[in-house]
């Protein structure tokens, strides 16, 4: 039920049809009894700069941006975190009085995902992509101290770029590589952490996987950012070795409650977060 002190938040993006984060966000308001609520608007590229001038104008508390807004948003903003500002992507902003602050809430959530298995500091991890997910994470990966961190990627270019520029902004030791299983061998054999951040695998590729299963080891904590399926090959091939694995779903509740403590300053109970998303994904 909305009222007319109803706080409005909202979601910009194309296509927005499946997202999760409606259920994810309106849990939290109901068991917390909180006045807001969660809108999903469809906002083509054209629209993006009158679209957000809108949603400044209408008061919006704050919203979330996704695929293809991330990086477009950015000069739309009246600031933006030092942290969205280095990774060049913004997926949530906060309207403080009629100023448009972005962050980033993705990376911090993939870290604290993989936080609940394993810690970072010192572990050598290798991240499988180089596009906007991979890049919010990579810098997370070596702001936690991570102790080396490889970047594979099918177009091993964009995996050079993006480990020297992880490495000029941060200092830790990178490399990169193909996605080629000769190439990964050695790599994966010495990592102690192993992250997809490619959509490889995701529905309706759902028994594709990045990483050949021969390389997978016990000694890896792996985490996939896909979560639809909630299990990929990759992550039940990496349970069949023994490995500790991460789901999508984990990385996807971190990354809303982030956006929630910057629009509300609340803690909100993943367990909640958690269980509306699988209640959708598991239908
Ligand atoms: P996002 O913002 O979700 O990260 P993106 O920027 O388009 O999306 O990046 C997609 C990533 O998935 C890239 O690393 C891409 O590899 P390329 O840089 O070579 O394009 C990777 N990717 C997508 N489909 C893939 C496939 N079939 N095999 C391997 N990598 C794939």
């Amino acid at each position: 039920m909305t009222d007319n002190d109803t706080k409005l938040l909202c979601l910009i993006g194309d296509p927005v049809e499946h997202s999760l984060s409606p259920v994810m966000h309106s849990a939290i308001f109901e068991k917390l009894d909180l006045d807001c609520f969660y809108l999903v608007l469809r906002v083509e590229r054209e629209w993006l700069e009158a679209s957000v001038k809108g949603l400044k104008a209408l008061d919006c508390l704050g919203f979330n941006v996704t695929i293809p807004h991330k990086v477009a948003i950015v000069e739309h903003l009246d600031e933006v975190s030092e942290e969205a500002s280095t990774i060049g992507a913004v997926n949530t902003v906060k309207n403080e009085d009629g100023i448009l602050k972005g962050f980033n809430t993705d990376g911090t959530g993939a870290i604290k995902a993989l936080e609940e298995k394993t810690k970072i500091k010192g572990k050598r991890a290798i991240l499988v992509g180089a596009g906007g997910a991979a890049r919010a994470i990579a810098f997370h990966l070596a702001l936690e101290g991570a102790g080396k961190l490889v970047i594979a990627n099918r177009t091993v270019e964009k995996a050079q770029a993006l480990a020297s520029e992880v490495k000029d902004m941060t200092g830790i030791e990178t490399d990169a590589c193909a996605l080629k299983e000769d190439e990964l061998k050695k790599i994966i054999s010495e990592s102690e952490i192993l992250v997809n951040a490619t959509s490889v695998g995701m529905h309706p590729d759902v028994d594709k996987t990045p990483i050949p299963k021969t390389l997978l080891h016990p000694g890896l904590v792996v985490m996939d950012i896909v979560y639809n399926p909630l299990e990929t090959p990759l992550l039940r091939e990496a349970k069949n070795v023994g490995a500790k694995t991460v789901d999508g779903a984990a990385m996807l509740v971190h990354q809303g409650a982030e956006s929630l403590k910057i629009w509300l300053s609340i803690e909100p109970p993943l367990e909640v977060m958690r269980k509306a998303v699988l209640e959708v994904l598991e239908k």
